[in-house]
């Protein structure tokens, strides 16, 4: 399970706001971090008040009701708002995830949020994602071929080999399952951390590839990938199901096996 871990540029200062919501029969109360850099001032808490007769189930419904009514400077990004763009994420409840695919029913008591954990804050939920990106990048997440297209057409799988993408083809770049991760906590610089590493295997494990060989030479560093110390927090934060755990081991056995 994700631990509650607040962002890294966080000296939580007393005080804060509380938004009431006056004449409101079902209240639920958000407790949500906020920050801006530019006040100068340490992070803090605002209390939000919800009226859930007057909101959508989940709670990134409830963060558009707050800045709509009550608080317009709260920041925070999303898009599609049904777990496909993977903008949402955030740590509710100790626990990282969607704030558009959870609901606010299954979240008890007073709720929680924070910015994703131990990442840089731009403002309020904002992470900074520069380094993430700066790392995808890092493992050229696109087909590498060698030889010409095949009668300069497409590159056509089989059914069995297409399924071996299964479980890594939907993976969303949320970084739930990153900053979820204490090695990623401590070695970002260096350790890829499991999202970027379940991307890896992605291509690894594509029959079109032809860079094989070349993809694990870059990896095959004490850091970068076996900095995964299969501590496993990343398997159950993943919000689409997945498990970046598994992708990493075979990886791990991929690089075995060529030392044979
Ligand atoms: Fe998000 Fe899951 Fe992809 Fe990690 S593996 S980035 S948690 S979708
Ligand atoms: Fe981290 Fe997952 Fe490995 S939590 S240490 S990447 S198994
Ligand atoms: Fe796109 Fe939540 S808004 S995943």
């Amino acid at each position: 399970m994700a631990e509650f871990r607040l962002p890294k540029n966080s000296r939580i200062q007393k005080g804060g706001t509380v938004h009431k919501a006056e004449g409101a029969s079902k209240v639920k109360a958000f407790k949500v971090y906020r920050y801006s850099p530019d006040s100068g001032e340490n992070p803090y808490f605002d209390t939000f008040e919800i009226d859930l007769e007057a909101c959508g189930p989940m709670v990134l419904d409830a963060l558009i009701k707050m800045k709509s009514e009550q608080d317009s400077t709260l920041t925070f990004r999303r898009s599609c708002r049904e777990g496909i763009c993977g903008s949402c994420s955030m740590n509710m409840n100790g626990k990282n995830g969607l704030a558009c695919t959870t609901a606010i029913e299954d979240l008890k008591g007073e709720i929680t949020i924070t910015p994703l954990p131990h990442m840089e804050v731009i403002k309020d939920l904002v992470p900074d994602f520069t380094h993430f990106y700066a790392q995808y990048a890092s493992i050229e997440p696109w087909l590498k071929t060698k030889t010409t297209t095949p009668s300069g057409k497409e590159r056509l799988q089989s059914p069995e080999e297409r399924e071996k993408l299964d479980g890594l083809y939907e993976c969303i770049l949320c970084a739930c399952c990153s900053t979820s991760c204490p090695s990623y906590w401590w070695n970002s610089d260096k350790f890829l951390g499991p999202a970027i590493l379940l991307q890896a295997y992605r291509w690894l494990a594509d029959s079109r590839d032809e860079y094989t060989g070349e993809r694990l030479d870059e990896l095959e560093d004490p850091f970068r990938l076996y900095r995964c110390h299969t501590i496993m927090n990343c398997a159950n934060a993943c919000p689409k199901g997945l498990s970046p755990a598994r992708a990493i081991a075979e990886i791990k056995k991929l690089e075995a096996e060529r030392q044979v």
